[in-house]
């Protein structure tokens, strides 16, 4: 048996994390799948496990940089580099957005989540055709935006233009709701959606400067979570419906051969850079891949 695919998945105490662990750990493949489900309290949530995957449950804040490090050496005793990295974690603000609250949604979603690929990235032996998912929404295109900054979004090619732009939502939004709106990140509560504006730039950066990774972004369409039911209504995904895209793109074939059905554990296409979603955030599917820049 070939050695184990080790796959980290933030964010999995519930929703859509323990979803994605869930659909992860019932496959039977032809290697066994080592995931390491994380979150800040290192929940158990004792979903069900196909022989011979194995779950290990541990503690993991991604915004903080020492919880990071000595989490990726964890791994790296216990079954070497991780293969995978799932970046699921993130808050939504939206219900009580203020200036404060509205930095600290960037920080957690982007920040954390640029750490995340940045320690991911940094191990010693990353195999070649290691994959990064990042789950962002995808509510929140780059035309949503001022065109000043859809140019700093389009244009960006360093992590450092990513993080200019992270700043620049926090000052304008410190100066007030009239300056946010001027500044074209649009009215009311944004912080979420400019968070995930942030990781899916971040996403294509990336892919462009590590091409032995495959480095993707998805939307797992509107899901029933909590974050899910802040919207308006019952939302119609259950959280392994929603899992369905990350899982995709996580071990499946990221071409359109694994449009159907995922594809899991099949032989994948090189695809980098890429958002998959659905044709609409009700659709319960495998998603298909698009330019974010383009949207
Ligand atoms: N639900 C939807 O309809 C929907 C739609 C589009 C995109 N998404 C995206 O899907 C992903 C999962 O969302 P969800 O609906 O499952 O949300 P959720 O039910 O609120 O769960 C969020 C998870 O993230 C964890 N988390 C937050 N900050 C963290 C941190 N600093 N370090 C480690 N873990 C942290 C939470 O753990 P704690 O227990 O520590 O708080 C929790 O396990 C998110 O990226 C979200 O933006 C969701």
């Amino acid at each position: 048996m070939q050695k184990s695919l080790v796959i980290v998945v933030t964010g999995t105490s519930r929703g859509i994390g323990k979803g994605i662990t869930n659909v992860l750990l019932q496959q039977t493949l032809d290697r066994p799948l080592v995931v390491y489900a994380t979150s800040r309290s290192g929940a158990n949530t004792e979903g069900e496990v196909a022989n011979p995957n194995i779950i290990e449950y541990h503690k993991l804040d991604i915004t903080d940089p020492a919880s990071i490090s000595s989490f990726f050496k964890r791994v790296r005793m216990g079954h070497g580099a991780a293969d995978v990295l799932i970046n699921n974690a993130a808050v939504s603000n939206d219900y009580r957005e203020n200036p404060e609250y509205a930095a600290q949604t960037i920080r957690n979603n982007y920040v954390g989540t640029r750490d995340m690929c940045k320690a991911f990235l940094a191990q010693p032996d990353l195999r070649f055709g290691a994959r990064i998912v990042n789950i962002t929404s995808g509510l929140n295109g780059v035309s949503t935006y001022g065109t000043e900054l859809q140019q700093k979004f389009r244009k960006a090619s360093m992590i450092a233009d990513i993080d200019d732009l992270a700043t620049k939502y926090i000052e304008d939004t410190s100066s007030g709701p009239e300056c946010q709106e001027a500044a074209g990140w649009g009215a009311k509560a944004r912080s979420y959606k400019v968070s995930k504006a942030l990781i899916n730039t971040l996403t294509v950066v990336l892919a462009q400067q590590n091409p032995k990774v495959m480095i993707n972004s998805c939307c797992p369409g509107w899901v029933d979570t909590e974050m899910g039911r802040q919207g308006q209504g019952r939302p119609p995904k259950t959280p392994e419906q929603g899992a369905q895209t990350a899982v995709r793109c996580a071990i499946g074939d990221l071409g359109p051969g694994g449009d159907k059905d995922g594809a899991l554990g099949q032989d994948s296409d090189e695809v980098s850079g890429k958002f998959y979603e659905n044709e609409s955030i009700v659709v319960v599917g495998w998603g298909k891949s698009k330019l974010w820049l383009e949207t």
